[in-house]
């Protein structure tokens, strides 16, 4: 492994962090091949791996087969290897939209990779990406990448080369680095929970209608323009474009009566405000107007939903040293 920013090889104990995700432009439409723009946000989980008596996860002796994320990455990454105590904490909450389950796989899969001779980022990424893959049925490796890479990533657009590449059937994402505008972002879990994989699929069918292409030409055109004023840090035009990405959301029918409440309680203090993720639930992501992210939180929270102001978390998944949990 010759990639100064891979995964080196380490013996257990091991211990690794991923950051969660925000989605700012292109869910669902970068299933289908088109781009997308994603932050990872510094709400992180962490893993800690030993070795066992039995393979476990916080505990439970039959997550290793009862839970597929956890049973994906044992199968993909840990073949034949010694039983694994495996412990995890985050703080992202979980089927919010907010990446858990990508920044699971991303720590575990550091963890595992160098428990097996190391890793290289782009290794890590595919790894990861086909362990999510294999627990989830559906989906692009848009949330693994940003997980695996940090800070903003952009999937099948913006300029310069490639980090690597992610393939899935005909399917094919490049991953690219954005600039980082340095700004607070605020996202708000509505408590409204709900299925990656029950909206992919329903988005799907919806797309599949006939004006399924001219949908995904829009989505991919505002995509590409909030990949660009993103990286050019403008605010305005970002606006702008998240409010039209989450007018197309709405069109694909993921919007939620709860999400809708909340981006309307958003508007005095956001320059605009989307659904992030899958949505049908989940959360909503809002860029505040310059100076007004505190009255954002507490407009947000007013109304009813747990929102965190969150920053692009520039390390991407890695090992960490940490002492043992008890
Ligand atoms: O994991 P979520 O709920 O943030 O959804 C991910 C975004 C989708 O585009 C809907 C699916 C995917 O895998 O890209």
């Amino acid at each position: 492994m010759t990639d100064p920013d891979g995964i080196p090889a380490r013996g257990l104990p091991l211990s690794a962090r991923a950051p969660g995700k925000c989605i700012l432009f292109g869910e669902h439409a970068v299933v289908h091949g088109c781009p997308e723009l994603v932050l990872a946000i510094d709400l992180s989980t962490q893993v800690f791996v030993r070795s066992g008596a039995r393979s476990s996860l916080n505990s439970d002796p039959d997550a290793p087969r009862s839970n597929p994320y956890f049973q994906a990455a044992l199968d993909l990454s840990w073949k034949g290897g010694p039983a694994v105590d495996v412990r995890s904490v985050t703080r992202i909450p979980r089927a919010a939209g907010l990446g858990s389950s990508g920044a699971f796989v991303a720590a575990l899969g550091a963890a595992l990779a160098a428990g097996t001779g190391g890793i290289d980022r782009a290794g890590l990424a595919r790894r990861a990406f086909e362990i999510e893959r294999a627990a989830q049925g559906v989906g692009s490796p848009g949330d693994t990448a940003a997980s695996v890479a940090g800070g903003y990533i952009a999937l099948n657009g913006g300029p310069g080369d490639p980090l690597w590449s992610v393939s899935a059937g005909e399917r094919r994402w490049e991953v690219r680095r954005v600039e980082d505008p340095r700004w607070v972002w605020v996202v708000a879990y509505s408590g409204v929970p709900r299925s990656t994989a029950t909206a992919v699929r329903a988005v799907g069918e919806r797309l599949a209608q006939p004006d399924g292409p001219s949908l995904l030409e829009e989505f991919a055109e505002v995509a590409t323009a909030g990949i660009a004023s993103v990286g050019r840090g403008d605010r305005r035009e970002t606006g702008e474009l998240l409010r039209r990405n989450q007018e197309l959301l709405r069109r694909v029918g993921v919007s939620h009566p709860r999400l809708e409440e909340l981006i309307t309680a958003a508007a005095p203090a956001a320059e605009a405000a989307k659904v992030t993720g899958a949505g049908a639930g989940g959360s909503i992501v809002a860029l505040p107007i310059a100076g007004q992210e505190g009255e954002l939180v507490r407009r947000l929270a007013r109304a009813g939903a747990l929102p965190f102001a969150v920053r692009a978390e520039p390390k991407g998944a890695g090992l960490i040293e940490a002492a043992a949990p008890g």
